[in-house]
């Protein structure tokens, strides 16, 4: 017999009758002739009621069981007696597969994020994380979905790389070499030959396939070796890397405005369950948070009137605003959270606090660069339009300082047919945060990497 999902029995989307389900127990009360036992497979947030008598052979042994013991239950599926359940299953056959000791850590009580993340391990059992995996696995297939039904291809762009897109210097070294004391300097005699790094992100090689493709996006890991300890930056993380020819800064924010209004569309309709433990027990302010996104356009504010806006807000921030500096979260959160009270896109940044690829303004001083600021969360989305012209790509490559060997291929995509073209990265873990309301980058990924921070 076929085991079924807890999840498919309590949708009732047809009338089952002999059931066989496997899962874990949450909890597990006795009467003297009745065990009443709650089990969860984590196909969805509810458990299902188990009803075990006095009937079954191994009767003695179930009234031993505990929380955290792991079964497979054969009965049948009735409708149920009692409150807060409208099916449950008549056990007539319970096999034990493991019963767990006392030490179980995950108790019935409510225990903290901080205490969870200790048993990583163990974490996604707890109904807070088994919804919080569930959630980032769907949305993680909605965001294929968007692409590929608007006919984008998924290009997978390469984790290990020889050049810095961002140019911050954050990035992890790759070798084989066992470092001499003196450590390594002599990068001929390492794997690759050169230098090597795991990936800040898949841009410029995506740039390569839109300008083969047309329409592209890469979604997979990136690496940062930011050493701030704050919560919304692990040092890896998912990046969601759209690429578009033929297309400029304007309609770089209507695909970015359009695909986050889908994410946030399908998720409230189709993870509807595990989304509401997430407005009920952990943002009291998700619904409104997730309407602003949905209702309407976004903002759009140009970096010189953001500065202007910030200084006149009467606020005094933590860190100094003024024209040329980059924005911090607190200012970031201002904007989106109480001056605009939904998404504003920030755009034409300063050319100095921005990488080398954007496309210089014709005020020689700005580019065209757009983040998207959300309430919550701050930058969720950075992209820009890309410099297509190679005179003025190259001499902007001189000025940061780029070593022009690394990025010949680069350069030389802007020979043969150069075309404008745009794109943009949506942090997946900062889109999570979002929409579950949850803090800290910590409690969205499965084994978070954070500085200092390893474990499992
Ligand atoms: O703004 P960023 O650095 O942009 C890029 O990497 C571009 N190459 C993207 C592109 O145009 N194709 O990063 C994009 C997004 C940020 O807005 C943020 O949401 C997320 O990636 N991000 C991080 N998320 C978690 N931890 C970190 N350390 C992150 N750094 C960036
Ligand atoms: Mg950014």
């Amino acid at each position: 017999m076929i085991r079924t999902r807890i999840r498919d029995i309590l949708s009732q989307t047809q009338n089952w009758d002999d059931v066989l389900i496997k899962g874990w127990i949450r909890t597990i009360r006795h009467s003297k002739t009745f065990s009443f036992i709650e089990v969860n497979d984590g196909s969805c947030l509810k458990n299902i009621q188990v009803v075990a008598d006095e009937s079954l052979n191994n009767y003695s042994e179930i009234q031993s069981l505990t929380t955290g013991s792991s079964l497979s239950v054969r009965g049948n599926c009735v409708k149920s007696q009692g409150k807060g359940q409208d099916v449950e299953i008549q056990a007539g056959q319970i096999h034990i597969y493991q019963k767990a000791p006392e030490t179980y850590p995950l108790q019935k009580k409510r225990h903290s994020d901080e205490f969870l993340r200790t048993i990583a391990h163990l974490r996604p059992r707890s109904n807070k994380f088994g919804a919080m995996f569930r959630i980032r696995s769907r949305v993680s297939m909605m965001i294929h979905s968007y692409f590929q039904d608007k006919g984008f291809n998924y290009v997978h762009t390469p984790i290990i790389t020889g050049s810095d897109c961002e140019g911050a210097g954050e990035m992890f070294r790759v070798s084989n070499l066992n470092s001499s004391p003196s450590g390594i300097s002599d990068f001929s005699q390492d794997f690759f030959g050169k230098e090597t790094s795991l990936t800040v992100s898949g841009q410029l090689s995506a740039e390569m396939f839109a300008l083969s493709l047309g329409d592209v996006y890469t979604f997979g890991p990136t690496f940062r070796a930011e050493n701030s300890n704050t919560s919304r930056h692990a040092a890896e993380f998912w990046m969601v890397e759209p690429e578009m020819a033929f297309c400029d800064l304007n309609e770089n924010m209507d695909v970015a405005q359009d695909f986050l209004q889908y994410l946030v569309r399908q998720y409230m309709e189709r993870c509807s369950e595990d989304y509401s433990l997430f407005s009920n027990f952990v943002d009291k302010d998700l619904e409104m948070t997730l309407m602003s996104i949905v209702s309407g356009d976004f903002a759009r504010l140009s970096y010189t009137d953001a500065v202007e806006v910030l200084k006149n807000s009467g606020r005094s921030f933590q860190y100094p605003v003024s024209w040329g500096l980059d924005l911090q979260s607190e200012h970031e959160r201002f904007l989106a959270e109480e001056y605009f009270k939904k998404p504003v896109f920030i755009i034409h940044y300063p050319k100095t606090i921005k990488p080398f690829y954007m496309r210089l303004s014709d005020d020689q001083k700005t580019v065209a660069a757009m983040d998207l600021l959300v309430p919550k969360i701050g930058e969720l989305i950075g992209g820009s339009q890309r410099e297509e012209r190679p005179d003025i790509l190259e001499m902007r490559m001189r000025e940061m300082g780029l070593n022009m060997e690394d990025y010949w291929w680069y350069l030389d995509s802007r020979k043969f047919g150069s075309v404008p073209h745009s794109g943009f990265g949506l942090g997946f873990e900062r889109l999570l945060m979002l929409l579950t309301g949850v803090s800290n980058i910590r409690d969205v990924i499965p084994f978070p990497r954070t500085p200092g921070h390893i474990e499992f």
